[in-house]
């Protein structure tokens, strides 16, 4: 039995199905903060709960027989962070030192986590590895470091058996359709983009034109969410299996986009011409953010294998979709 806290969230709940789809049984916690009831597959057994409760997860851990524990309930907004960098700490690090605690007196020693690329900060290359130097710039990102590193100390003090998974921009949803992105309030460019074409936002606005890249706005690398739910499945073997022990790896497509080739991709994929503004730079964006992912090539086997245009089109078709059922 695997135990997914965070897994009605928009990357857990992919994952959740990867796993179920992959016959494995699994136990959800997660506290709909941000997360969905309807985003969880029904074959997994769900408990609405707070890893910061230390008793509720004991009871959990008491209840079901959990081989492995993955971790994706965090709060994700950069702007918010920088703005309450208490509920970061509360949210993101603190339940986090609970859930290992936890985990540690029941014995549980496997463990994956969602990292982000956010760790590096503003990189001095364009192209990141896993040596490219952690310094993070906000309070969501040193979050994330700070996990990396009690995660780190847990493996070689108590003997936890982990992958961290370092995301880039994730995007995209199922392939059924049945669960995509849905935050609220949205502050991703892929779906602000299709929200406006799907007239439910005026305009799309450019957060700056003056950066440095080929046409002055950011580039970053998109990943289909279903390419990263199934790096969680081969970490998740290879911790099993005890093959890896303590590895980081970021998950990326290696290929860089920037905010007009967006834009203007999903004005090919729709056939509907957006009404772009240009806006002012967002604190804290980095010029450019592309992983290389070979890492998890080499040693896991693990590429991204859904482009930029089938990323579009999976998430146009959610989004379309979320319209109809709301009306
Ligand atoms: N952008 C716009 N207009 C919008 C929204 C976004 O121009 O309306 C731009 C942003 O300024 C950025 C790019 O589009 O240049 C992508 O922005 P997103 O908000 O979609 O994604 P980020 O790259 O900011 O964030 C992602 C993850 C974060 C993580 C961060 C690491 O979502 O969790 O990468 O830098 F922290």
């Amino acid at each position: 039995m695997l135990l997914v806290v965070g897994g009605a969230g928009y990357i857990g709940s992919h994952v959740v199905k990867e796993l179920v789809e992959d016959n494995r049984e699994v136990v959800v916690l997660d506290n709909l903060s941000t997360g969905h009831r309807w985003a969880v597959d029904e074959r997994a057994i769900f408990i609405e709960g707070d890893m910061a409760d230390s008793k509720l997860l004991q009871k959990v851990f008491e209840i079901y027989n959990i081989e492995a524990v993955l971790h994706f309930a965090a709060s994700s907004l950069v702007g918010e962070s920088v703005i309450n960098p208490i509920k970061y700490y509360e949210n993101n690090v603190s339940s986090t030192l609970t859930l290992l605690k936890v985990m540690k007196e029941n014995k549980i020693d496997k463990f994956i986590f969602s990292s982000s690329a956010a760790v590096y900060g503003i990189p001095s290359v364009d192209i990141i590895d896993e040596n490219t130097l952690t310094n993070p710039i906000n309070p969501y990102g040193k979050s994330k470091l700070m996990v990396e590193q009690i995660v780190e100390d847990f493996h070689y003090s108590y003997g936890l058996k982990y992958v961290t998974l370092r995301y880039f921009n994730a995007a995209g949803a199922y392939k059924t359709g049945e669960i995509g992105e849905y935050h609220n309030p949205e502050t991703h460019l892929i779906p602000l983009v299709l929200e406006h074409l799907l007239g439910k936002k005026s305009s799309i606005s450019i957060y700056g034109n003056d950066y440095n890249t080929k046409d002055g706005t950011c580039i970053r690398d998109y990943i289909h969410v279903t390419d990263l739910a199934r790096a969680h499945v081969l970490a998740l073997n290879a911790v099993l299996n005890e093959e890896v022990t303590n590895a980081i790896f970021n998950l990326g497509n290696g290929n860089g986009y920037s905010v007009k080739e967006i834009i203007d991709t999903c004005e090919i994929i729709t056939g509907i011409k957006p009404i772009v503004k240009l806006d002012k730079r967002r604190i804290g964006d980095p010029d450019v953010l592309v992983a290389n992912s070979k890492k998890i090539l080499k040693e896991l086997g693990w590429k991204a294998t859904i482009d930029i245009e089938d990323i579009i089109k999976s998430a146009w078709n959610w989004h379309k979709s979320i319209l109809v059922k709301r009306k």
